[in-house]
Parts: structure tokens; sequence; C-alpha cells
């Protein structure tokens, strides 16, 4: 028989062995990504990646392929696998809602990332990191306004970014609220480019394909890919992009400052993809029941085409 003292004390070891593998174990996340339709997601993709890393926290990765039907499955089997935590960056707002209520069942905080989801209750989700993409659209209209200041009507050609998710509905939002401040500011033609290379070069070449007599003077890109492909549909034109047509899109990627550098595109509004370190600090707060904000904003700038040079060495995405 284990005398009295020596079984406490291996009780004591035990527990402590226990103990310790528990606080070793690392944080789980499961996280579904949007998809890799922009130079901007694969450099938001590989910040959360290297950032998980240098936080020890464990990631279950999943790519939506932009389809949203593939993220609430990802969700549910985040459930399924009983992870730590879930954050997502939505492929668009709407219908989340009873995916959320599972986690929420489950007692499985939510983080959403990069862009949010409309839900009748905001406790389905503990917070949002991401840009402020109305105040991103605006940013880009008071651009536009300063180039009218001179009286001219410029006819504008809008590629908006997927169909339903915040980043189209906001930048469209934000933009048309300044530029109504002048009324011979007019948007003439308007489609979704899914923020991808390929389908905005090609909705712009159906863009300057229509024949209703007017002359596109600005193409107002949701994102610097769209901006990209279309200034191929221009060139192709036989059109010089950043003078004939002026450009303005939207993330502040490497492609739109060298684009900006070669004088194809005027501005872009900068949204900042590098979010990993914040979200993992955030997920960190939030399993180990600390009080996160709400909502978390991102600090971004406008770059210019004169600015272009000094700045692309600089770039971190
Ligand atoms: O949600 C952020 C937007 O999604 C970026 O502007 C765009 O490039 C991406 O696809």
């Amino acid at each position: 028989m284990t005398p009295p003292v020596l079984r406490r004390a291996l009780l004591l070891a035990g527990l402590a062995l226990a103990y310790s593998a528990q606080a070793s174990k690392p944080l789980v996340m499961g996280f579904s990504q949007v998809g890799a339709e922009s130079e901007w997601r694969t450099a938001n993709t590989a910040s959360v990646k290297s950032a998980a890393q240098a936080a020890g926290i464990q990631l279950k990765f999943a790519d939506a392929q932009q389809k949203q039907e593939n993220q609430v499955k990802a969700i549910r089997s985040f459930i399924a696998q009983k992870v730590d935590v879930i954050a997502f960056s939505p492929v668009v707002e709407s219908g989340f809602e009873t995916v959320l209520r599972e986690a929420k069942a489950a007692k499985i905080p939510v983080i959403l990332t990069d862009r949010a989801v409309k839900v009748s209750d905001p406790s389905l989700y503990v917070t949002f990191i991401g840009s402020d993409f109305v105040e991103e659209g605006r940013k880009a209209a008071r651009w536009v306004l300063d180039q009218a200041k001179d009286g001219r009507a410029l006819n504008i050609a809008e590629l908006q970014g997927t169909v339903g998710s915040a980043p189209a509905i906001d930048r469209k939002k934000g933009f048309e609220e300044v530029l109504k401040a002048n009324t011979k500011l007019q948007i003439i033609r308007s489609q979704s480019g899914e923020f991808t290379r390929a389908k905005g070069k090609e909705v712009m070449e159906a863009f300057l394909k229509v024949k209703d007599g007017k002359k596109i003077d600005l193409l107002y890109a949701h994102n610097d890919d769209m901006a990209i492909g279309a200034i191929q549909a221009i060139e192709e034109a036989g059109l010089k992009p950043g003078k004939d047509i002026l450009v303005v899109s939207i993330d502040g990627v490497r492609g739109a400052f060298e684009a900006m550098k070669a004088g194809k595109l005027n501005v872009t509004v900068e949204c900042n993809p590098l979010l990993g370190p914040q979200l993992m600090q955030l997920a960190k707060d939030v399993v180990a029941g600390k009080a996160v904000p709400k909502r978390v904003t991102v600090e971004e700038g406008v770059y210019t085409a004169d600015q272009a040079a000094a700045e692309l060495p600089k770039r971190k995405y």
C-alpha cells in the first residue's frame, strides 16, 4: 500500500502536470477567408497566417473561394471541431444569422475581420476589426471633387466590388454621398467587376463599347485590381489611362503604386490588409474573457501619382 504522504505527493504532481499541459495548449482559431481574388486579399491572408504563427495560435484556415455557402460550411465545421475562437471575413453582408446563432449556442466567440455582417442581434459576434469602407468611398470622391474645382463636368464609370459585400455597398455609399456636392459629376455607368483584374478588364471593355454618345472622363474602381484590369482595357482601346480617363481606386497595393509611377493610375485610397497581429491579440483577449471594443478601425492614407516613386519602396503589401 502507498503511504498517504506519497499518495498526496503523486496526486499533486498529477494535477500540476495536467495544469501545465492545459496552460501550454495552443489557442485554436478557425479562420474563414473570402478567397484569393485580389492582391489585397493575398496580403491579408499572409498577414493572418504569419501573425498566428508568431502568436503561437493554431490556425485552421479555410478559403471560401468567394462563395458564401463555402463560408457557412467552414464555420459549421469549426463549430464541430470545437475551436476556441472563430474569425472570418464575410463574402457578403447578409445571410449569416443562422450559423452565427449556432456558434453562439456552442459558446464559441466570433470575431469579424475586414468586412461586416448585417445581423439583427449584434451579440452574435464579439468584435469587428477592419477599415471604414464608407470613409474610403468619401476619400475617393473628395479627390474627384478636387479635380473638378475648375467647373468642368466629368462623366464617371464605376467598377463595383462583389455584389452584396460590405466594401462594395459602403464604398458606393460614401462616394455618392460626397459626389452630390457637385451636380456636374455624374456616374454614367456602374457594374460589378467582382474585385478581380479579369472582371475589371471585361466590364471596362463593355463600358467603352457603349454607344450613347457619352465619353467616360473618370473611372472609380472599388479596388486596385479592378482598376489595373480596366487600365489594360483603356490602353487596348487606344486611350491613355491616367490622362484621357482619370483613374481612382482603393487599396493601396504595390501594383497600384507601380501603375501610379507609370502615370496610368491617378490616386489610390489606402485600405490596410495587415490585420493579422491585431486580430491575434483580440482573439487572445476574447478567449481570456477580457473586454474588447466592439469596433476596431485602422489608420489609412490617400496616395497620389506624384508620391508613388518615393512611397513604392516603403510599401509592405
Ligand atoms: O474587403 C476588402 C476588399 O476585398 C479589398 O478592397 C479588395 O481588394 C478585396 O477583395
